[in-house]
């Protein structure tokens, strides 16, 4: 009862941020990602008979506290579906810094879920699969699905789920993470979504989404560029308006953060066309073509603050190791 498992990072570009059930992670907008090819999460996880108490690894550290609390909870909702009682060890790495706006949750808790149901004997459609993430992180419903990924925000535990809408191979555009710390934040997403409608922008913002998503699928599929850059850049911008505006008040960015956001403007009047994006944290994503990709990590290396560049490319979902 082992199974060792990848499940990647990724990256929205229509944001989720609020929801409309806390309990069973409904979004109040359906919102889109890509997944990444490198950056993720290697998960092992093995039911037991023998063992006590669940044993939790996450980055060669044995956790406990509410970090051990959540992975429980996800693994008592596989026990239920296998109806098994055995205890599980589950050890978890990151190949990114963790709890800096990177998306660690979200791939964390799609590997667990992927490698917990088949320890466990199950065998999920990619749909059960991506609802069981969702219970565990919101955005973690997108990490088990290949390439361009919406989540249908639905309105129950049953039609609120992640699909491709474009396979990886659409279109291969190249996403720069650009890493300027490895300080943790201090909110997570999921205790400051929970405010966002506190802010006076929030029912403004919800209005657009719709709209908004059916504009970048359909350039998307045009494979135009500067189009979904410019959505994705100001939709980024639109979530982090709310997230400045609620009470409190969240800043995730560092100095370096707009530093960098700033030096993305710069370059595209340069013409080297690229756009950001940014999360609950301060590190930036930046997306670009492949003609400019080596021009733009120069130039990105060179910014004050930051630490390194990640290259990667858009990936498949979650999957197992055989
Ligand atoms: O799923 P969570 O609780 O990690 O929330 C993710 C929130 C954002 O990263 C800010 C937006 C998104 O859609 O990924």
């Amino acid at each position: 009862m082992k199974a060792r498992v990848f499940a990647p990072v990724n990256v929205a570009l229509i944001k989720y941020w609020g929801k409309s059930d806390e309990k069973l992670r409904i979004p109040v907008n359906s919102n889109l990602s890509v997944c990444l090819e490198k950056l993720g999460t290697e998960t092992t996880v093995e039911f037991k008979k023998h063992l006590k108490r669940d044993k939790v690894v996450i980055n060669k550290k044995k956790v406990s506290g509410r970090e051990k609390d959540r992975v429980v909870k996800h693994l008592d909702r596989v026990r239920k579906m296998a109806d098994i009682d055995w205890k599980a060890e589950v050890i978890s790495e990151n190949n990114f810094p963790t709890g800096v706006g990177l998306s660690s949750s979200a791939s964390g808790m799609a590997a667990l879920s992927l490698g917990a149901t088949k320890a466990a004997g199950l065998d999920l459609s990619e749909k059960d699969l991506s609802r069981l993430a969702r219970l565990g992180s919101g955005s973690a419903c997108r990490s088990m699905v290949d390439g361009w990924v919406e989540w249908v925000k639905g309105d129950s535990d049953k039609n609120s789920y992640a699909k491709s809408v474009f396979n990886k191979d659409h279109w291969d555009l190249k996403i720069l993470v650009v890493v300027l710390s490895q300080k943790k934040k201090k909110i997570s997403s999921s205790k400051g979504m929970a405010e966002a409608k506190t802010s006076e922008f929030f029912k403004t913002r919800i209005k657009g989404m719709e709209n908004k998503l059916r504009k970048i699928k359909q350039a998307i599929k045009d494979k135009n560029f500067s189009l979904v850059g410019k959505i994705m850049e100001n939709e980024a911008l639109n979530m982090h308006a709310v997230m400045l505006t609620q009470r409190p008040s969240l800043i995730y960015w560092l100095p370096e953060t707009v530093r960098v956001m700033k030096a993305v403007q710069d370059f595209r009047e340069e013409g080297s066309e690229c756009y950001f994006t940014v999360n609950t944290g301060q590190n930036v994503l930046v997306i670009c073509e492949e003609k400019n990709e080596e021009k733009l990590v120069k130039k990105l290396k060179n910014i004050n603050g930051v630490i390194e560049i990640r290259r990667d490319r858009i990936g498949r979902g979650a999957r197992l190791f055989t």
